[in-house]
């Protein structure tokens, strides 16, 4: 069964465990993209502590992050694809909201259907309105950075948990932003398919 219950309008996800993991040395000898996926869920323990990992609050009296961003913008978001529901990752109150029910993880598989395998997309978006100044060219620039950053927590924490990702550029941006009802200033910049190891 999911973890993720789409009747749940949110989810409480437990503490982050930050005693986890192997030596950063040895999950970076881990690290690859793997493209024959696993079928197997993640517990909500596990989701937990890759989305806080990710870009999770890690100084709570600062409100800062596991990942930086350009002016401390903090404008990366994170979207969770399941095969019920997709969430976003409020990271202030470490849990995740209902966006829209119903399995979308299409829109980000696109012709790489064998993706589709993996229970679990997660969707990096930046959304470049936060940035305090900067041209549109650059907000992009630093959006698109800041999302690699987010990208690289999350597979080296799958790496350090034997969880298969990989990271993508490819998806469907319209339609992404149809489902989700991006604004003009939201990016999605990469998305990482997950699964669980045998
Ligand atoms: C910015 C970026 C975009 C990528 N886009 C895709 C993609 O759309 N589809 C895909 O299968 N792999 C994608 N990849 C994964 C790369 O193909 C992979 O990282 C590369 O082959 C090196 O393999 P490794 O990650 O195992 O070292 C992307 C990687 C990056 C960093």
């Amino acid at each position: 069964m999911t973890p993720l219950e789409p009747e749940s309008k949110v989810i409480a996800l437990p503490k982050p465990d930050t005693t986890r993991g192997i030596p950063v040395m040895t999950a970076l000898k881990h690290r690859a993209s793997v493209r024959d996926f696993e079928t197997i869920d993640l517990t909500l323990e596990d989701i937990s502590d890759l989305l806080w990992a990710a870009n999770g609050i890690n100084r709570p009296e600062e409100g800062k992050r596991t990942a930086p961003s350009a002016q401390n913008a903090q404008d990366v978001d994170l979207y969770v694809f399941s095969k019920d529901a997709i969430f976003l990752y409020n990271a202030s109150k470490h849990q995740l909201e209902l966006v829209a029910k119903g399995d979308h993880r299409n829109i980000l598989a696109g012709r790489q259907t064998e993706v589709l395998k993996a229970p679990l997309i997660i969707l990096i978006v930046s959304d470049v309105s936060r940035f305090r100044s900067g041209e549109n060219e650059l907000r992009q620039l630093w959006g698109h950075i800041d999302g690699g950053m987010v990208a690289q927590n999350i597979l080296i924490f799958c790496a350090s948990e034997g969880f298969q990702a990989r990271p993508r550029a490819w998806m469907d941006h319209s339609q992404i932003k149809e489902v989700l009802k991006l604004s003009e200033s939201q990016y999605p910049v990469l998305n990482i398919p997950i699964s669980g190891k045998k």
